[in-house]
């Protein structure tokens, strides 16, 4: 991990590559570091020309493709940090259940766990069968060195039990909630198999040179704050501190999560992921200012004209205030059909942002 102090030849990439993980760590920056959710995706040409010829689980498990993949979309934005090209759902398959993505439908798993008997099937001692991710880590790291942050990622517990009992994304959760609620002891013990094999792919892609882990509990706002409390967060807390004792920083990230924030904060991950729904400031303060925050800009503002795009941009970093601990990104993932030339001008907004000429 680079440091400003530690400046030397390369020293004006080291600055770059340091800005992100200092931001992490709530450390002062020269500029508010940006990255995006989703940033290697179908709305970038270079990323379709790929899926052309591969699947998307093919991508994830050549490192050489998802290395690629991961490496152009950082460099065509100017972003400071790159998130490792791979999917929420890979571990299921080490876990002993068969997903697929079908076209326009996302995931689809063909035998979901609802009983019992399905989780106490499920495998533990296959997490290394992910060593693919790791190797495209390396490829990244040894790639960009200290000039980007590298994010390795994984699904929060609670999320990727919602995809393994529903069977692929759900409305409503009810199958999913019908174990939790049904079933508390099938429940607990799904959730402490999927802490044992997150942690192994964690631990994997930390040593492959991942510099930050984001966890994604993308589905986690269907819980109100007491289901929460008594049937996820535990489970992610430990997960989060397990991460932390390999020595890199944590982003635990949820969409919808205004009435969790705070009950998310108390995991003790570093930084905390804010969807737009509320102002940066409100999130901030609702997490508490001994955190970081990531967010929040809405991601279907990319499609709007460039003066109202600019001003959104610019009331997330007003609201944010120079306080340190802030990482630009979006409240949730770029979406096809996005304008690539939009990105690039949010990361040129960002980095030419200055607060003192903020509110002219
Ligand atoms: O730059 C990046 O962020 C790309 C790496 C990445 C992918 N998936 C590749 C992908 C990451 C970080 C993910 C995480 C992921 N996967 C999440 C959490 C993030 C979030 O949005 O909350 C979730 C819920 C998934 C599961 C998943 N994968 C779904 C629901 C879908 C289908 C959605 C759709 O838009 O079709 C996917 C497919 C997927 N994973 C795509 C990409 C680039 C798009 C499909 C494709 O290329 O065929």
């Amino acid at each position: 991990m680079g440091t400003i102090e530690q400046g030397t030849a390369g020293g004006e990439n080291l600055l770059a590559g340091s800005r992100f993980i200092r931001a992490c760590l709530r450390k002062p920056v020269d500029r508010t570091p940006v990255w995006f959710l989703r940033q290697a995706g179908r709305y970038m040409q270079e990323y379709r020309e790929v899926r052309k010829h591969h699947t998307l689980v093919e991508i994830c498990k050549q490192p050489e493709l998802a290395a690629e993949v991961t490496i152009t979309a950082a460099e065509k934005l100017g972003v400071d940090a790159a998130i490792i090209f791979a999917d929420l759902l890979l571990p299921l398959d080490p876990m002993g259940l068969d997903f697929e993505f079908q076209a326009g439908e996302g995931p689809v798993v063909h035998h979901p766990v609802r009983t019992a008997e399905d989780v106490r099937l499920l495998r533990t001692d296959r997490a290394a069968d992910l060593e693919y991710v790791a190797l495209a880590i390396q490829k990244v790291a040894a790639h960009f060195r200290d000039r980007l942050g590298i994010i390795g990622f994984c699904g929060a517990p609670y999320t990727l039990a919602s995809y393994m009992i529903e069977g692929g994304g759900s409305r409503n959760y009810i199958e999913t909630k019908k174990l939790m609620y049904g079933n508390p002891l099938a429940w607990g013990s799904l959730l402490d198999k999927l802490v044992t094999v997150l942690t192994e792919y964690c631990r994997l892609q930390v040593l492959a040179g991942a510099e930050v882990i984001q966890i994604f509990d993308s589905w986690v706002g269907s819980l109100g704050l007491a289901d929460y409390q008594a049937y996820a967060f535990e489970a992610s807390k430990r997960l989060v501190r397990a991460v932390q004792e390999m020595g890199v920083p944590v982003i635990y990230f949820g969409v919808e999560t205004a009435g969790l924030l705070k009950a998310m904060a108390s995991t003790g991950a570093d930084v905390i992921g804010l969807d737009w729904r509320q102002p940066i400031d409100e999130g901030w303060h609702a997490v508490g200012h001994a955190h970081a925050v990531q967010g929040n800009l809405d991601p279907i503002t990319l499609f709007a004209p460039v003066e109202i795009l600019e001003q959104r941009v610019k009331e997330v970093l007003r609201s944010a205030g120079g306080r340190a601990g802030h990482i630009f990104n979006l409240g949730h993932g770029i979406v096809p059909g996005t304008p690539v030339e939009n990105v690039q001008a949010v990361v040129k907004m960002v980095h030419d942002f200055r607060l003192e000429n903020a509110h002219g």
